[in-house]
């Protein structure tokens, strides 16, 4: 991606993140639920010890970086950066003041701090980043010599109906609803392509360990309409676009993709696969 297409893109997804931060918290991140329970798989894998100095990149509204406050306890000391300022306020709202957490706000990819790290986190971001690399090489540097990183990610496609049963019926529709040119979200959401780009960029001992969480959005008709509640203003326009005879096509096609995860009762429940990678410097 050129330079200025990447600059654009980021300035989208701050708008974007400035927009839903609030929202995602109450749906997502403040609750331990369905891919949220990753946020204590990756504390353990990652393997935090008391006094340990913890760099969460892309923090969001600070469900990480508030879990790893409690194992690193007061000796220890825990910085979130995010380049949405809605979400600091709220991560910042959310833990409560202590001397030892703070937010920044910092893009992934353009970071240089002074001291060095014991351990760096990064939940559900790394494929928002135009640049990976860029991020990643970031990470290395800031990185103690004994140091290890621990990187979520939701895994590709079918693996993950919640969003392709939505998102690929929605493209039928509508080509240009995610803008064109943006970086794939789920281009490291399988084993060997997440452990390709961690490599690349100079770590070591590199494994990742794969989870499938359940997530049940409810009825057919609550997954329909907290999509279109949740979902960005830019996105949601695009949907409103669509005439009603089509906007019926639509919702019929993905509710038939969600029969076969449909129980008796009426409620869907969805697998999710989560992928976590740890490395060491
Ligand atoms: C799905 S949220 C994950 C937040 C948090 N890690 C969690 O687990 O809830 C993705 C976050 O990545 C942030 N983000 C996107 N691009 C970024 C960048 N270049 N640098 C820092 N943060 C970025 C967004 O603002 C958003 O808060």
């Amino acid at each position: 991606m050129s330079l200025l297409k990447s600059l654009e893109y980021k300035k989208r997804n701050i708008t974007v993140w400035n927009e839903v931060a609030p929202r995602y918290h109450k749906r997502w991140a403040s609750v331990s639920k369905g891919p949220f329970q990753s946020t204590t798989k990756l504390i353990e894998l990652v393997e935090i010890n008391k006094g340990d100095s913890v760099l969460d990149i892309a923090c969001g509204t600070g469900v990480v970086t508030k879990n790893i406050r409690k194992k690193v306890g007061n000796s220890g000391y825990v910085v979130g950066v995010d380049t949405s300022s809605t979400a600091i306020k709220i991560a910042e709202k959310w833990s409560g003041k202590k001397s030892n957490v703070d937010f920044l706000n910092i893009d992934a990819e353009n970071f240089n701090f002074s001291k060095k790290f014991d351990i760096i986190t990064c939940q559900y971001a790394l494929f928002f980043f135009p640049n990976a690399d860029k991020a990643l090489k970031n990470m290395k540097n800031s990185l103690k010599e004994s140091g290890k990183i621990g990187i979520s990610v939701h895994g590709r496609g079918d693996k993950v109906p919640f969003f392709s049963n939505i998102l690929d019926s929605v493209k039928e529709f509508i080509p240009e609803y995610v803008p064109p040119g943006s970086p794939n979200l789920d281009r490291y959401g399988t084993k060997s392509a997440l452990s390709t780009e961690i490599s690349k960029a100079g770590f070591s001992e590199i494994s990742v360990k794969e989870f499938i969480f359940h997530y049940s959005p409810g009825k057919f008709t609550d997954y329909w309409d907290n999509y279109i509640k949740y979902i960005a203003k830019p996105l949601k326009e695009k949907l409103n676009e669509l005439d009603y005879s089509k906007r019926k096509e639509l919702k019929q096609v993905v509710k038939e993709k969600t029969l076969q995860y449909t129980k008796k009762n009426g409620k869907i429940l969805f697998p999710w696969q989560v992928l976590i990678l740890t490395a060491k410097h």
